[in-house]
């Protein structure tokens, strides 16, 4: 193979700790040694994607690297026989963007094993407004359909209601016909999420319990939570007779203070969402839905699309909170 340059954001690590993002120059010998080679034509910005940024070692532990969990793009050599050149395919999770060169460099060089062909229905741009945000979204919705919530139950709350996870999991909902409360730290954005099809919105503060009490009026059918602490606390509390939390992130804590309660005299269902792991045949199942009878109307209303010289001040942005919607970066015209 020929050794072909091309740019990737890189954020390497300084002597004294401290972490430098900048655009640079890598090449094809930089990338390890996987069956097959892509050409990233677009990626997109996750909460995650800035921790790794910013040099967080739960996510990545060695630098100089290159984030970046989410590739939509084309495939440019292949030693797999399951993919060829030409093919138009997704990648989203296991390592990429953690621990091996993401979807912020121009190629990424992965395992057949991970890669999820472009389902039909869907562009190659459209699979990164959703991304692994929109992917988290959509799993965490089969988890309450799943769990035999109907639209006729009751409302749905979501949290983080701008963010990635929780715009699209506003957007999914309301396209099944399910009544969404939204939770929002951005009261300004209630037009956007009337859009997207939320009936309620409702301030952190009033999503927040300071009563103590260890069980609250029930409200809710379900639940999908993006941001953790007390705000899935008091989801919990409120949640009503055999309903059902999803669990996927932790952008206001990592901590959870509840008691039994909810679980036994409620029959209430925490249910945890991992994408990074998800089985391939569910990845792939989870896809076609968002390409088919999932895929949202408003889809490109959530999407802000950069370029790679644009990403430094948007990870920023991620990391305080201030984005809505869905990043999207173009890696290739
Ligand atoms: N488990 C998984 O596989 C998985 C996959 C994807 C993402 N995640 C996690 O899910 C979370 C959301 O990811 P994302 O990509 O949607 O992030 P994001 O785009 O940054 O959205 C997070 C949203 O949470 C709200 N928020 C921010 N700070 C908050 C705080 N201190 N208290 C309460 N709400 C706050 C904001 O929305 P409002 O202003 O509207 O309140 C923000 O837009 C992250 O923790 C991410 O790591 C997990």
């Amino acid at each position: 193979m020929t050794d072909i340059q091309f740019q990737a954001l890189v954020v390497s690590e300084t002597p004294d700790n401290v972490f430098k993002r900048e655009i640079a120059k890598r090449s094809f010998s930089d990338l390890p040694d996987f069956d097959v080679l892509i050409a990233v034509h677009f990626s997109s910005l996750n909460y995650k994607d800035a921790l790794s940024a910013t040099g967080n070692k739960a996510v990545t532990r060695r630098f100089p690297h290159t984030p970046g969990i989410d590739v939509a793009g084309i495939v440019t050599e292949s030693r797999s026989e399951d993919f060829r050149s030409g093919d138009k395919v997704i990648v989203t999770s296991y390592d990429l963007g953690t621990k091996i060169p993401g979807g912020f460099g121009q190629y990424i060089k992965v395992p057949a094993a991970w890669i999820v062909r472009l389902p039909e229905g869907l562009t190659l741009f459209e699979s990164m407004i959703f991304g692994t945000a929109g992917f988290t979204a959509a799993q965490s919705v089969w988890k309450i359909v799943e769990h035999g919530v109907k639209p006729e139950d009751g409302k749905i709350l979501v949290s983080g209601a701008t963010g990635g996870v929780g715009s699209i999991s506003v957007s999914i909902l309301s396209h099944l016909g399910y009544e969404v409360t939204a939770i929002t730290g951005k009261p300004h954005e209630q037009p956007l999420l009337e859009k997207l099809g939320a009936k309620n919105i409702i301030s952190r503060k009033e999503a927040t319990d300071t009563t103590g009490r260890l069980l609250l009026r029930e409200k809710w059918a379900g639940v999908i939570d993006t941001v953790g602490g007390d705000i899935l606390a008091t989801a919990i509390k409120s949640t009503r007779y055999g309903g059902i939390v999803t669990c996927c992130g932790n952008v206001a804590s990592p901590d959870l203070i509840t008691s039994v309660y909810p679980f036994i005299l409620r029959g209430v269902t925490l249910s945890g969402i991992d994408s990074a792991n998800c089985p391939l045949p569910v990845r792939r199942t989870i896809w076609s839905k968002l390409a088919t009878d999932w895929k949202i109307d408003n889809l490109e209303m959530l999407a802000n699309v950069i370029n790679l010289d644009q990403l430094n001040s948007e990870i920023d942005k991620i990391l305080e909170g201030k984005v809505k919607g869905r990043t999207v970066v173009q890696l290739h015209p």
